[in-house]
């Protein structure tokens, strides 16, 4: 990846706040913008590129006309959509951001047809599956924006309780990106400490609680969902695929009979590397998550039965 080129379309809240969050790293050569609102991408370019000056590396920040300037990217971030707003559930959206997807897409087959998609529209798995759907292409290029963001939201919760352990916090949330998440407590570790010697039993399900409304409880102060954590969330997935860092962090991909289930987009472990997706972890789940990850697919796979039954992929 020479260019390190990242196109983000969608340039709103979340999609700005990767870019910005990109270019303080200064992981990319260039980050181009787009945004259908007209001056939106343009003034954040602006803004954002005038924030570089003191960045340790520089980034040319561009805003794109119309989604041809968004072209060759190595990356595609894609936060276009109507964002959740106070008790819309993620599924009222469904219909108007999968019609906003299609379009999106179409757009990103033609300028970007080599680029790794990193989808962040919700219903987060099932716009990954209708990335899928539409392009055909091999699965390792597309993924969506899940665990990143929800084991961040869990590791900060273990962290406001135990006072200690900033940074070495490792958590895993699998399943859907919405109300059926499922945070892993036995996964979790502080340093390499079980966070059971660490937490009694209430305290961890006050923690899984709280991850799971993790992002309702920011819509509950803000009027709109949060975006500084996306934000960088979506910036740390990609640097591991521009560094071909290989880390381990779980992501919403298309199952090919991995943990039981196919022709689905669930947020699973994988590992991150320049070619995407490039494995799939599978984990030994005990009966009762097992029965949680199938609540979880179902609930990802009647999304997908609403957009069939509304002729969508015809
Ligand atoms: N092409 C390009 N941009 C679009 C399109 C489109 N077809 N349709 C909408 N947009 C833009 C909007 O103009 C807006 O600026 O997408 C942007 C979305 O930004 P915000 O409304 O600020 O929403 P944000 O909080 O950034 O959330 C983005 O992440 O969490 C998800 O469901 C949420 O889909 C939403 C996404």
């Amino acid at each position: 990846m020479t260019k390190r080129k990242v196109g983000i379309i969608g340039a709103g809240a979340v999609g700005a706040t990767a870019a910005y969050s990109l270019s303080m790293m200064g992981t990319c050569g260039e980050i181009v913008l787009f945004d259908i609102a007209e001056g939106v991408a343009k003034g954040k370019a602006i803004d954002i590129g005038q924030s570089t000056h003191y960045a340790p590396n520089s980034t040319i920040i561009t805003a794109a006309e119309t989604p041809a300037d968004v072209s060759e990217c190595d990356i595609v971030v894609i936060t276009a959509g109507v964002p959740r707003k106070g008790d819309m559930t993620r599924e009222d959206l469904l219909m108007i951001n999968a019609k906003i997807m299609k379009s999106v897409v179409e757009d990103v087959m033609q300028y970007s047809p080599d680029a790794v998609i990193i989808c962040v529209s919700n219903p987060l798995d099932v716009m990954t599956y209708v990335i899928g759907q539409m392009t055909g292409w091999e699965r390792n290029r597309i993924i969506g924006l899940s665990g990143a963001l929800d084991g961040a939201r869990m590791a900060y919760q273990i962290y406001k309780k135990l006072g200690f352990g900033a940074g070495q916090i490792g958590t895993l949330v699998i399943g859907d990106h919405g109300q059926n998440m499922i945070p892993l407590p036995q996964e979790v570790q502080v340093g390499s400490v079980d966070v059971a010697e660490l937490l009694s039993k209430e305290e961890m399900e006050e923690i899984i609680e709280r991850t799971k409304n993790g992002g309702a409880e920011i819509v509950r102060h803000l009027g709109t969902s949060g975006y500084y954590a996306p934000g960088r969330a979506i910036a740390y997935m990609v640097e591991a695929i521009l560094n071909d860092s290989k880390v381990v962090v779980a992501c919403s991909a298309l199952l090919e009979g991995e943990y039981g289930y196919s022709d689905v987009a669930v947020g699973v472990p994988v590992v991150l590397g320049k070619n995407g997706m490039e494995q799939i972890i599978e984990i030994a789940l005990d009966d009762e998550t097992k029965a949680k990850f199938k609540t979880s697919v179902e609930s990802i796979q009647s999304g997908i039965e609403v957009l069939r039954n509304n002729q969508f992929f015809n």
